[in-house]
């Protein structure tokens, strides 16, 4: 869900509805904007697509508004159920992205005391206990109590018809304000606002705004608080399609840049000392990295890579799925992916690790975000806005920012094993990928039919494997499991048949002779096998149906090479069967709840 308010000089639905559409590819379920005008607080809520919602819209008049999507949580899909909400007045409405972990008993008082609740959801407790609290006579008070009374990370916009002010509030969620010449926009992120602004305040937990034509007035704890004000770095051009079909080829087709980027961050030129951020920790006794989806299989890999250059314990967990024995306690180092920094498993297990004695570093791509506040130290991937679903350019700069962490962990490894120079070549490589792509377009034709698939590897490949698997479940809806190569005999060969075709991932490591023999077991058992391999590996085209060649590479970026197909065989796959690649069902480019 995406919460959005404008107040300034401009007609506020063509803003807020731009803003809404700039974030709709994400795929939601529900829209509504509401603005004050004349005539009090006039609403507009819309199921369907974001352009049947225009059409609906477009006749409020107003410069004073505040707009959402939905995700369904608490509550179906329904127009009763898309926010905004009102109080019981009609005079506020507000609308919020998050969850109030108490409002089943909220609800039950408010009722009790004539409340009248129209939808099913959490959120509308929001409108009528700030009413409770006086919310008609003075919103920012009332803002301020009711938000005392609410559990639960919440980001939420509160519109007032007879002060026409707009009062916004976060914990826990994200909310960005932009701000311009005479106007001040509200956004849960920055895309859906880049084309009017150049300046934004990332609001603290605990903020309660105010927010006019001429800025915002800030407090925490009662107290008024001063934000500090930052220039965006990126531009509206970076979330067009560009002449791209899909926002996921485009970001697919970005990744030498993001690569060159990224790298740029900690590669500095020759002689000089190294870029990187410095750590909050500089010998740490143990590394704990976290990470949910695409951000947990980066993690993965960074298990394999840093274990091997670091000689102490490494471990990659699944932040949603963190448990106490996997903390080590001081002098322990927590490494947190997270592409858009606001993913909340991954914010709670990163303080869960923190309250557990645990320095901490955030891997994010974006400037500002609530992992970054979180974390003693922040390293950037410079990959640029990713506006799809479907987690691309963002996983090869984490897998580089990755390699950036080694290079200063254990300098004396990184740099036997030559991670500098190949990082540097590594874009070409990647861009030589992508030039030549009509062997994994004729490979993704032969695969849409199918229904399940696996991808197997050995090493670093399995983490590739398992995000091969992500994508290909998520914008082909093709059933896709990555997996050991060596595991497939203790139990997955008895799905192996002409009708599960396998994807295996050959590199030139010291996995290689293993790997050409699970071929040839999968091969006995009827599944087409096509391999991802160097372009010279004549052995590996002997035993594979097909051969997908990738640039001859280090043992270290063969899986960012790997990755970069799947991704492309995953899209032309997905387009091959009709599926909606930048808007997949059920999801939302961001979880910001738990
Ligand atoms: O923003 P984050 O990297 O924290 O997001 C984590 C996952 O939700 C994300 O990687 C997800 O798995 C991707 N959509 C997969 O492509």
């Amino acid at each position: 869900m995406r919460n959005l308010g404008y107040v300034g000089y401009r007609p506020a639905v063509p803003v807020l509805l731009n803003s809404l559409e700039r974030v709709t590819y994400r795929g939601y379920d529900s829209f509504g904007v509401a603005l004050v005008d004349h005539n009090g607080i006039e609403m507009v809520k819309s199921l369907g697509t974001v352009e049947e919602h225009r059409k609906r819209a477009e006749h409020l008049q107003g410069s004073i508004g505040i707009d959402h999507t939905r995700w369904a949580t608490v509550g179906g899909v329904s127009e009763a159920n898309a926010h905004p909400h009102m109080d019981c007045t009609g005079d506020i409405a507000i609308v919020h992205n998050g969850d109030i972990d108490n409002f089943r008993h909220l609800k039950q008082r408010l009722q009790s005391e004539g409340h009248v609740f129209k939808s099913e959801t959490d959120s509308e407790v929001i409108a009528h206990l700030i009413e409770a609290h006086g919310g008609r006579q003075s919103l920012v008070k009332a803002t301020k109590k009711a938000l005392k009374e609410l559990e639960g990370p919440l980001a939420v916009a509160v519109l007032h018809r007879p002060s026409r002010q707009l009062v916004v509030a976060r914990r826990e969620s994200p909310l960005v304000i932009g701000l311009g010449e005479g106007e001040t926009f509200v956004a849960s992120d920055v895309p859906a606002i880049l084309p009017y602004i150049h300046r934004v305040v990332y609001l603290e937990d605990g903020d309660i705004a105010l927010a006019s034509e001429s800025g915002i007035t800030v407090w925490n704890s009662g107290q008024e608080v001063t934000r500090s004000v930052h220039q965006v770095a990126w531009s509206a051009d970076q979330i067009s399609k560009a002449g791209y079909d899909h926002f996921m080829l485009k970001e697919i087709h970005e990744q030498p840049q993001a690569i060159h980027d990224t790298a740029a961050e900690g590669l500095p030129a020759a002689g000089q000392a190294s870029a990187t951020p410095m750590l909050p920790v500089e010998d740490p006794s143990a590394v704990l990295l976290l990470g949910c989806g695409t951000s947990y299989h980066a993690a993965l890999l960074g298990e394999q890579v840093l274990s091997s250059m670091l000689g102490i314990p490494v471990s990659a967990r699944v932040a949603s799925e963190l448990h106490e024995g996997a903390f080590q306690g001081p002098g322990s180092l927590a490494v947190a992916f997270s592409q858009s920094g606001e993913t909340s498993d991954t914010i709670t297990a990163l303080r869960r690790a923190k309250d557990s004695g645990y320095r901490s570093l955030a891997i994010t791509n974006v400037m500002g975000s609530s992992i970054t506040r979180l974390a003693d130290s922040t390293l950037y991937t410079r990959a640029g806005p990713e506006v799809a679903v479907a987690s691309t350019k963002s996983f090869v700069s984490q897998v580089v920012a990755l390699y950036l962490l080694a290079l200063h962990l254990a300098p004396e490894r990184a740099k036997a094993a030559g991670i500098r120079q190949q990082l540097r070549s590594l874009p070409s490589k990647v861009g030589q990928i992508l030039a030549n792509t009509e062997a994994i377009e004729a490979a993704a034709r032969g695969l849409a039919p199918f229904q399940h698939m696996f991808i197997v590897a050995k090493g670093l490949g399995v983490p590739v494997a398992m995000e091969g698997a992500l994508k290909f479940k998520e914008v082909a809806y093709l059933h896709t499991e990555g997996y050991p190569a060596g595991e497939l005999k203790h139990g997955p060969f008895a799905m192996l048949d002409q009708n599960t075709p396998v994807i295996a991932l050959v590199g030139n490591d010291q996995h290689r002779t293993r790997m050409l023999t699970a071929i040839k077991e999968i091969k006995a058992r009827g599944p087409q096998v096509i391999a991802v391999a160097d372009r010279d590996d004549a052995e590996t085209a002997a035993f594979a149906d097909v051969v997908i060649p990738i640039p001859r590479s280090d043992v270290f970026m063969a899986p960012v090479l790997q990755t970069v197909v799947l991704q492309l065989m995953s899209y032309y796959t997905a387009r091959e069967r009709g599926c909606p690649i930048d808007r997949p069902r059920n999801l939302a480019k961001s979880v910001t709840v738990p």
